[in-house]
Formats: C-alpha cells, structure tokens, sequence
C-alpha cells in the first residue's frame, strides 16, 4: 500500500513501520513516502493529457533533494521562488527549460543566475520587475522570457493567509495596469513576453474560483494577442487543496474540466505548480512523548518536535490529524499536544480527543509534507530534524538531523 496507513494497529510509510524509523533515526523526524509523491504528481498529469502542459512542482512545499529528484524523473518541472530553490532543482536534476522563478522580490544576482542557467521563464510580479529584469539580461546580452502574473481579484475562498488573488494582496500586478505593463514591455528590449500568470491562492476546496480565474485569464490573453504580444502559455498556479481533517477537496480531473476548454479555446500550453497537493499528504511529522503532564483539569501531550520543526498549527491555527504510532485502540481522553517551545503558540492540537499515551510513546503528525520541514527554524537551538524517505519496505534517511556543532558552525568569537 501506498503512503500513510494504519495496519494492524500500528502506523506505516508505505511497507515501512514508523516505529522501526524512529527506532533508527529517533524523534522527531519527518518521513516521506516517495509513491505518494509520484501518485500524486502523475494524477495531476493525467488530467491535462489532451492538451500542451508542464505540471512544475512547487517546490517550496517540500525542497528535499530526493523528493525533488524523483519528481523530476517522472518529467516534472520546478517552480521556484528564489536563488537557492533554483539550486536546488537544478541540483536534482530539473531541467532548466522546465524551472519557472516566481516570487514578488527577485534581486538582480537571483535574475542573473537564472538567465545564465536558462529557465523557462520568469513569472514576473510588477512593473518594476520587468525594468529591472529587462536591464540585467541587457547587460549580459541575453533576451529574457517572461509570463506576467496578473491578480485577477478572484477569491479562492481559503485561509485569509494564504488567499493571494484579490486586489489587496501583495501578489502580482493590478490588472487595471494591464495598459502600462504593455507599455513597459514594449520599451524593454531584452524581454520577451510569452505567458499569462495567475495564482489565487492555496488549499482550494472547490473548483469555482480556479473556473473564473481561468476565464480572467483567457480575456487578458486575447487581448494581449489582439495588442501584438506572442502569448502561448497560461500558467494557472497551483492551491489545489488536500484533506487535513475531513475536507472533500476536488480531483484534479475536476479542475481540468474547467481549465480544459479555457486552454482548448486559446490553442495555448497549460503549465501548473502544484506544491500542497502532491507533497501534503506524502509527508508525516514523527515525535515522541516526552511527559503527560497533568495541570489541574487540563492534560498535556509534552513531544519533542516544536513549531520549529512544524509551525502551521502557531501561523494559521491549522489542524492536522494526530495519532500513536501503536496503540490507536486505547480509550481516549482529551488533551493539548504541545511542544518544547518557550511559546503559548508552540502547539499541535488543543483539546483534541486523543488515546492514553506514556512517556515515551510515539505520536505521528500526519498531513505534514507540504510548508512542514521547509519552514523549519532552529529557534531555541534546537537542530532541524531529519529527513526519512520511503518506498516498498525500504527506508532512508534523506536529509541527515543536524548536530550541535552545525548550530554553531557559522559563527566565530569576534570584537
Ligand atoms: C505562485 C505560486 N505558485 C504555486 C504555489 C503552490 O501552491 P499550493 O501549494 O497551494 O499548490 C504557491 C504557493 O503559495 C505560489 O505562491
């Protein structure tokens, strides 16, 4: 079986008992079961057979080197959002004409670094982008692509955090500046204009907004095309939602059927970067029991991953699904899981009917694959955790935990 499942009373990683990681690789530990990874990506690409398309992975959700490489060896492309995410896919095998930069603040030395490796192109943010983008491939005598990322002022109806396409977010550009961003590109020599960009936020749970985005869209492209511009891409974004805790979020196939004529219609290619829906539910967040302390009415769960290893719940108060590794059978009571963290915020659930637990015992944190490690701090000197991957019955340990010494490893005595 693929991905995260119970067995028998005891919690897996594909053929991989939990328990048998942190026996090897101890707490906390994240764990990534690679064919979900690879089921979750290839449904996607299915979707969008019958027409032009490049599903680039959003690789802020998870940039482990292994994930990344085994997605990139299915033919997936990278969206990235800065210099050291566009190392990354390249370093795992991505290939540069399927990376796309995206991100409202690219410097001139990100700029440069992606021209001279080649990528795809930049989903550019604002008029003062195109300037400087256009001045940096000047310099190297390079013409850079671009897709322009417009805010097409649609709701995808999600967490306020992470809602990004109504006209008060910071993201992409006002599409009553649609005029004077033609103007711009038409006085910039060393750019080339070839894509339209949206992306209206994450963790989508129906399919209406994605629908009128797309339609947003499709009006900009044909007028841009009636206006002289070469537009052939349409880059929609990623946000499909995942199930945390008992949504019904749609199929991609679902999706598609809305997307499908838009792009059937502008004989356009299609490109995506989907990040939660293909990492979310491929990764789980591994910690044990440190205490059960009793304070007065209230239970506390007390583990050893903080919001330094998974800080979801502290941002945006966001639920995921805990449960022992063994022994889900138990009676349960009602508790807070908390972690080691000099903060109130530093929690995981809170009055949450959970099994009787020890010291010592195991707690899976599941749904955790995607802005899990990725957002990781060592706040309160405490190292990163380490990363598993899965496949079959095989494990391995991805990313190493880091040690004390690498806490300290750039800093030196000075003045
Ligand atoms: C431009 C852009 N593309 C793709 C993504 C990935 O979104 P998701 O993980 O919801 O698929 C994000 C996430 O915020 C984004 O900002």
């Amino acid at each position: 079986m693929t991905g995260f499942h119970l067995k028998n009373n005891r919690w897996y990683s594909d053929g991989v008992p939990l328990s048998k990681v942190a026996e090897k690789v101890g707490t906390p530990c994240y764990v990534y079961s690679l064919p979900a990874f690879e089921a979750r990506w290839k449904e996607i690409d299915q979707a969008y057979k019958s027409i032009p398309h490049l599903v680039a992975y959003s690789i802020k959700t998870n940039d482990n080197l292994s994930v990344i490489k085994t997605l990139a060896k299915l033919g997936s492309g990278a969206d990235v959002v800065s210099g050291g995410e566009l190392f990354k896919a390249r370093k795992a095998g991505v290939p540069a004409n399927k990376i796309i930069f995206a991100g409202v603040a690219k410097t001139d030395d990100e700029i440069a670094y992606a021209l001279k490796e080649g990528i795809r192109f930049f989903n550019v943010e604002s008029i003062p982008e195109i300037v400087a983008i256009n001045g940096v491939a000047g310099k190297l005598r390079k013409i850079a692509p671009i897709a322009i990322r417009f805010n097409p002022n649609v709701d995808a109806l999600t967490h306020h955090y992470i809602s990004t396409g109504k006209k008060e977010n910071k993201f992409g550009v006002f599409l009553g500046d649609l005029d004077k961003v033609m103007e711009t590109v038409r006085r910039c020599q060393s750019v080339h204009w070839t894509g339209v960009h949206a992306h209206i936020g994450s963790q989508m749970t129906q399919t209406a907004s994605v629908g009128k985005s797309a339609r947003v869209v499709e009006q900009i492209v044909m007028k841009l095309r009636r206006e002289g511009f070469p537009i052939h891409t349409v880059n929609l974004g990623g946000g499909y939602g995942i199930d945390y805790q008992g949504e019904k979020p749609p199929k991609p196939s679902q999706y598609a059927s809305l997307v499908l004529p838009v792009i059937k219609r502008l004989n356009a290619t299609l490109l995506l970067e989907p990040g939660r829906y293909i990492s979310g539910n491929s990764g789980a967040l591994l910690t044990k029991v440190v205490y059960v302390k009793q304070s007065g009415k209230k239970t506390f769960y007390i583990v050893d991953a903080g919001m330094g290893d998974l800080i979801r719940p502290a941002l945006y108060e966001a639920y995921h699904r805990i449960a022992p590794v063994e022994g889900s059978q138990k009676p349960a009571q009602t508790v807070d899981v908390v972690g080691p963290i000099c903060e109130s915020t530093d929690f995981f659930a809170k009055n949450r009917k959970l099994p009787l637990v020890n010291r010592g015992d195991l707690l899976v944190v599941l749904s955790a694959g995607a802005y899990g490690s990725v957002m990781g701090s060592t706040y309160n000197s405490r190292p990163l955790a380490p990363e598993v991957v899965t496949r079959g019955n095989r494990f391995a340990i991805a990313r190493q935990r880091q040690t004390r010494e690498d806490l300290v490893r750039l800093e030196k005595f000075v003045l």
